[in-house]
């Protein structure tokens, strides 16, 4: 006998909200720190863990499952075949090496390479129609190498980019000034990494340029003291890894919030990597890189048209020579 009885004689009508599945490739830290928070966040329907250790995966998923008493309800999946991310709505790529102490992003490429060989063709055949989401590092050059394995339309191929950089950039703004970080409008563009971009030019705080803000205000400012700001950005995660050994929380709310501007299709702005030849005078090849990007159920619907000093423009293209000169040596 069925444990619930139906109310009416005819079968209850199937649930007519889209169904919305959500795989995460890797569950390290990173991978684990963003399938928590998509959880709590309720943003999918069905969630996959992939990982190439099958007992790490499978502890994992026995320990979110048993959350379930205290989180909107999601059937979580893993396993180490891809045949479970079949008809994925976004693929969020979190596997692959991390950096010990002191090692750059970049040094990761040749390992992480070869994994994404055996990874992105898969669950582009498995979900043909889903965005995928890079966050493994060196995260642009990774997002080039998988939009080249998936064959996907560059606005379906994003690396999460700078979008942790611009926040730790928001944080370090708002404690300057004892503001809320989501008062704070400012853009990290370029490399995830050692040649990032900061845009001062464009930064306002509750609609006001923040460097006239500063002036105003009389809050001593220098550029150095801007300077240093941007170097503690860059600094970040060096000195996380130092400490902790890895970087997990902000990323996993940084991708969650991705997620949701992108599945709810919420045309957010993000600055995150795309296809970025062609803006701001970039040429020399198809380069992925952080810019401000609108987000929404088609993936990346457009790139704003930010208005950049010639500073900050020649600055973007040295970003983007530097990972061009990267990844001009891969073999894909
Ligand atoms: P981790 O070592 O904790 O996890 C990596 C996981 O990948 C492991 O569980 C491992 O078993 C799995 N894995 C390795 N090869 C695999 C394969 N072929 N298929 C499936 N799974 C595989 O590392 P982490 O701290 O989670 O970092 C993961 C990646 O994310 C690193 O490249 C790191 O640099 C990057 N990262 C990026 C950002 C960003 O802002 N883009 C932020 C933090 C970390
Ligand atoms: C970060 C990683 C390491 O936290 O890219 O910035």
């Amino acid at each position: 006998e069925a444990f619930f009885k139906p109310i009416h004689s005819a079968a209850p009508p199937s649930p007519t909200k889209r169904h919305t599945k959500i795989s995460v490739i890797g569950a390290g830290n990173v991978g684990m720190a963003i399938a928590q928070t998509i959880l709590t966040q309720d943003l999918a329907d069905e969630l996959v863990l992939i990982d190439a250790k099958p007992d790490k995966l499978r502890g994992e998923m026995l320990d979110l499952q048993h959350a379930a008493a205290f989180l909107p309800r999601t059937k979580i999946h893993a396993s180490v075949d891809y045949a479970v991310t079949v008809g994925s709505d976004l693929c969020i790529v979190t596997a692959g090496a991390r950096q010990i102490p002191d090692e750059s992003r970049l040094n990761l490429l040749q390992r992480n390479v070869a994994l994404f060989k055996g990874i992105i063709p898969p669950l582009a055949r498995y979900s043909p129609d889903s965005i995928l989401m890079i966050v493994s590092n060196p995260v642009d050059v990774l997002t080039y190498v998988a939009w080249k394995l998936s064959g996907f339309p560059s606005n379906r191929v994003i690396g999460s980019g700078t979008n942790l950089d611009s926040s730790r950039f928001r944080f370090l703004i708002a404690d300057h000034l004892d503001a809320n970080a989501q008062d704070v409008q400012a853009y990290i563009v370029g490399e995830h990494g050692d040649s990032s971009v900061a845009l001062w030019s464009s930064i306002s705080v509750g609609g006001v340029p923040i460097l006239s803000f500063l002036e105003k205000q009389q809050i001593a400012y220098e550029k150095e003291t801007l300077e240093n700001i941007h170097k503690a950005v860059i600094d970040s995660a060096y000195e996380v890894i130092s400490l902790k050994g890895y970087t997990s929380w902000a990323i996993g709310y940084s991708v969650a919030s991705l997620a949701r501007d992108l599945l709810r299709d919420q045309r957010k702005i993000h600055p995150v990597s795309v296809l970025a030849r062609g803006f701001h005078g970039i040429d020399g090849g198809d380069v992925f890189l952080s810019l401000p990007a609108q987000l929404g159920r088609g993936g990346v619907l457009g790139v704003t048209n930010v208005h950049l000093t010639e500073e900050e423009a020649q600055r973007l293209r040295k970003s983007a020579q530097t990972i061009l000169e990267v990844q001009n040596q891969l073999e894909i």
